[in-house]
Formats: structure tokens, C-alpha cells, sequence
């Protein structure tokens, strides 16, 4: 027995007869109906695998069968049986989208065999859909991490441009995601099941970029052997990435912008022209309109890019997707590298957050990289920080040792009361850990010795206990909540 469903759609009962009969006999569960309008009614129902119908029947016909399949039950496979000599029919019905179709008289084998393969085919095409699935998830949207509202914003405006035709630009500083975002818009497009080429018209010599974006014929150049297939040409019927467009040379200008304006060239030597149905994406970190004003990028070309505007702000000016970003990639680096490094203290976070981030994403994707192999533990501070992140807070720093800070509450709070605080609790965590030596505590809190006596006198921390060398001081526990190292590292 076989879990595949078939019904049966035919008005003369003795074929009706001889399929079932068939067909259960291969192991399929098999219904029928006497005619098109049944049929119907029956798969408005509940699903069948695969649906077997004549064409010429009374009230709805097979032709009819077949529309309401394609439209309200396409994973269902509709064979089509036609009067002998209907040929019409049997084109009419492969153009509807029928699996196949089968000749009257029907043959035993030939049934069995017809539905076999389209059951096979389905089950390619299925796994087929769930690898594009994967691929779209693995380069679609949820691989962008951000909160911010200018993220936000951005995600609305991938969602609208994907599925036009149009031409984007985007822009934006090194590393900010500009690639991530054109493989996004690629995958949420129509042309998803087609390529996405990208080529870095910064990296290749100028000298063999026309050709790498072209193709050439054979014997075009000295070195050119073969005939080549350029990138326009590969990206046929789907996506062109052209990163980096503002280092084309100006004769590359030229031939680029014929392509946006008709999506026809001519290979490298070649004289036939080529036409192509390419979406173009093209990405730049440098300022075009600057180019333009200064001649180095042509006016023209710029407008037929910049139809629709991506501008990806740096990291500096998206503080918010930071704490995201970081677990973001805390979580890949550590299935990557089997690291034990599972979160960021709050100090440490506050170095990142306060950093400018010159090599923005990409340098933050790096730092983490390189943090969870140096991890001693699971939880980052500040101190496991290299000195340029964590200089970056402005807060002074002590033999390279960031001093933690407290964040400032929604709702404010009194500056002076919370300096007091602090340097209450600082005084007394060094003299506890000094057993209340004054001389080790003040070198502790790199001052001198008057200095701290007089910031104790003035904090009332000079309690009779304190007073003498070697004594012990009034209270062994730092109060208040002023976070410490140990404290914010937790
Ligand atoms: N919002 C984001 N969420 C997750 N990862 C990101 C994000 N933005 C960038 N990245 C990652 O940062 C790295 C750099 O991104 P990408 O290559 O897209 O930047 P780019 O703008 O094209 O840089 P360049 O101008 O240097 O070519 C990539 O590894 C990418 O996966
Ligand atoms: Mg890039």
C-alpha cells in the first residue's frame, strides 16, 4: 500500500472500472467521479496526489478539471486522457500546465509508468523548493541584523525595490553591508531562482575588466584563446552586482551605460550583438557626485544608476544595532570556533558602543572573531579589550585599564551624588582589600597619602578603627551600588 492518492475523473463507468482496478492494484488509493463538475466538488474537499481525467465529459470537462487545479491545488498532478487523434487537446493541455497526457486507448503500463514519473518529478521539484528556501534564508533579510530605525527603514525599502526591475545604487563606508544588501534585494526579487554575479570592478586591472564584464571572442587579445563568456552575459536573467563601479575607467563608463540604457553589447572582438535581461545593482564607497563634479564619473551614467538610492549608514551613526551585532556574531563565531565566549559585560559594551568603528561591521565581525578565540572565559570586560576600543570610551584610562562606567538613567540623576558614590565605594574596596593600610590603599587609587585622608575625612570614612597604621577599617563591605570590575563583570 502506497500513501498516494488518485482520483479518477472519467464518464464511461467500464474505464472508470479498469483504472480503479489498476491503479488500486499498484497500491494507490483510488476515487472517481463521473464527470468535471464532481471532480471538482470532490477536490474542493480534500487533496489528491494525482488527478487522471478524460477530457470529453458532460457538465464540466477535463480542460475545466485542470484550471481549477492550477489554480486552487497545484501540488497536485494532472494527467490528461484524450479521445484518439485530439491532438489540439493534448498541446492545449501541456500549455495549461497538465503533467502529461494519455492517448485513448489507455494501456495498462503506460498508466502506471506516467504516474510514477510524475510522482518522482514532484518530489525533485520539492526538495528543489526547500534548497532554495535554505538559500534564501542563508542570503535573505534574516541574515541583515539591525534595530535601529534606519535599519528599519532600510529593510522597507529592500522589500519595496526587490521585485521592480529597477536599478539600484548603494552607498555607503567600507564594510557596512552594502554586498549583504544586494544579495538580500536578489533574493527577494522574481529573478531569486537565477544567478546573482557579483564582480569588484575595484579589484581586477583595469586592462581585463572589459573583458571580465564582456566576454571576448577567441583570438580577440594575444591571450585570448578561447571565447569567454562575460559577467553580463552569466547574470542573464537575473542579478548583475557591479561593487565598486566608481573605479571603472571612463571608456568602461561608456560601454556600461549602454548596457544600463538598451542591455545590449558586443563581446571583447566579437561583432554580434548580445542582448541580455539583467537587473543591475552596483555599489560604491566613495562619493559619486563628488566623482562627477570633478570629472572622474560621468553624469550620465551616474543618473541611469541612481534610480533608486541605498544609502547604509556607518556603524558610529547606528549605535543601537550594536548589542545586537555583537551576539549576532558571538553566536556564529562560537558554533564556528567551538569558543567558550558567550556574552559581552555591560563595560565592555559600552567601549563598543562608544568606538567609531572605521571599518564599521566588518571590523566589529572581525574584533568578535578574534575575541571568542582569545576568550579566557565565557563572559568578555573591557579588560580583554585591545587598548584601541577601549581609549575610544574617553574616559581615562589607568595603565591601560578602562575605568568602568555607570549609565546614566532615563531619568537622569545627580552627577555630584553619583561621583561621591563612586569615589566612596573605590576608597572603600581599597581599603578593604588593603586590610586599611592608608599608604597601599592611596597607592592603589594612584594618590597620595594626604589626599586620601582628606577625601576620607570628607566621604566620613575616618571612623576611630581607621585612624591608626594598621588598622581596620569601619566597614569591611562596600555599599552602595557603584558598579565595580567584579561587579559589572559578573
Ligand atoms: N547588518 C548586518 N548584519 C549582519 N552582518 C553584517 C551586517 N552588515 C555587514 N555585515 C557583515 O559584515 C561584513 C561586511 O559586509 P559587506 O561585505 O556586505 O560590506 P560592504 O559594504 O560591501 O563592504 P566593502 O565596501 O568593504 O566592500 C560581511 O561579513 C557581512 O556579512
Ligand atoms: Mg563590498
Amino acid at each position: 500500500m502506497r500513501n498516494e492518492s488518485v482520483l479518477v475523473v472519467d464518464d464511461a463507468p467500464e474505464i472508470r472500472a479498469f483504472l480503479t482496478e489498476l491503479l488500486q492494484g499498484e497500491g494507490f488509493a483510488v476515487e472517481t467521479a463521473t464527470d468535471g463538475q464532481e471532480a471538482i466538488e470532490m477536490l474542493e474537499g480534500r487533496f489528491f496526489d494525482v488527478v487522471l481525467t478524460d477530457v470529453n465529459m458532460p457538465r464540466k470537462d477535463g480542460m475545466a478539471v485542470l484550471d481549477y487545479i492550477q489554480e486552487h491545488s497545484p501540488d497536485s498532478i494532472c494527467i490528461l486522457v484524450t479521445g484518439y487523434g485530439s491532438i489540439r487537446d493534448a498541446v492545449e493541455a501541456m500549455r495549461k500546465g497538465a503533467f502529461d497526457y494519455l492517448t485513448k486507448p489507455v494501456k495498462a503500463e503506460e498508466v502506471a509508468l506516467v504516474i510514477e514519473r510524475a510522482l518522482e518529478v514532484r518530489e525533485l521539484r520539492r526538495e528543489n523548493q526547500n534548497l532554495k528556501k535554505e538559500l534564501r534564508t542563508r542570503y535573505g533579510f534574516d541574515r541583515i541584523v539591525g534595530a535601529s530605525p534606519a535599519m528599519q527603514d532600510l529593510f522597507d525599502l529592500i522589500e519595496k525595490v526587490a521585485d521592480t526591475e529597477s536599478t539600484v545604487l548603494i552607498t555607503g563606508e567600507s564594510g557596512t553591508g552594502k554586498e549583504l544588501i544586494a544579495h538580500a534585494i536578489h533574493f527577494a526579487s522574481d529573478r531569486r531562482d537565477n544567478s546573482f554575479i557579483p564582480i569588484n570592478c575595484g579589484a581586477i586591472p583595469p586592462e581585463l575588466l572589459e573583458s571580465e564584464l564582456f566576454g571576448h571572442e577567441k583570438g580577440a587579445f594575444t591571450h585570448a584563446i578561447r571565447t569567454r563568456i562575460g559577467r553580463f552575459e552569466l547574470a542573464n536573467k537575473g542579478t548583475i552586482f557591479l561593487d565598486e563601479v566608481g573605479e571603472m575607467s571612463p571608456a568602461l563608463q561608456v560601454k556600461l551605460l549602454r548596457v544600463l540604457q538598451d542591455r545590449q553589447f558586443e563581446r571583447v572582438g566579437g561583432v554580434r550583438t548580445i542582448r541580455v535581461d539583467i537587473r543591475v545593482i552596483a555599489a560604491t564607497n566613495i562619493d559619486l557626485e563628488e566623482a562627477v563634479r570633478e570629472g572622474r564619473f560621468r553624469e550620465d551614467l551616474y543618473y541611469r544608476l541612481n534610480v533608486i538610492p541605498i544609502h547604509v549608514p556607518p556603524l558610529r551613526e547606528r549605535v543601537s544595532d550594536i548589542p545586537l551585532l555583537v551576539q549576532h556574531f558571538l553566536e556564529r563565531f562560537r558554533q564556528k570556533n567551538r569558543g567558550r565566549l558567550e556574552r559581552v559585560a555591560e563595560d565592555a559594551m559600552q567601549c563598543l558602543m562608544a568606538y567609531e568603528w572605521p571599518g564599521n561591521v566588518r571590523e566589529l565581525e572581525n574584533l568578535m572573531e578574534r575575541m571568542s578565540i582569545l576568550a579566557s572565559g565565557p563572559v568578555l570586560t573591557a579588560q580583554d579589550l585591545p587598548a584601541s576600543f577601549t581609549r575610544a570610551t574617553g574616559y581615562p584610562l589607568s595603565e591601560g585599564i578602562p575605568v568602568p562606567v555607570p549609565t546614566l538613567p532615563e531619568e537622569g540623576l545627580s552627577l555630584n551624588a553619583a561621583v561621591q558614590t563612586f569615589e566612596k565605594n573605590l576608597i572603600l574596596q581599597a581599603l578593604d582589600r588593603t586590610g586599611g593600610v592608608k599608604n597601599r590603599a592611596a597607592q592603589l587609587l594612584r594618590l597620595n597619602r594626604t589626599t586620601l585622608i582628606e577625601k576620607m575625612k570628607k566621604q566620613r570614612l575616618m571612623t576611630p578603627a581607621t585612624r591608626g597604621r594598621g588598622g581596620r577599617p569601619a566597614k569591611k563591605k562596600p555599599e552602595g551600588t557603584a558598579p565595580s570590575r567584579a561587579a559589572a563583570g559578573a
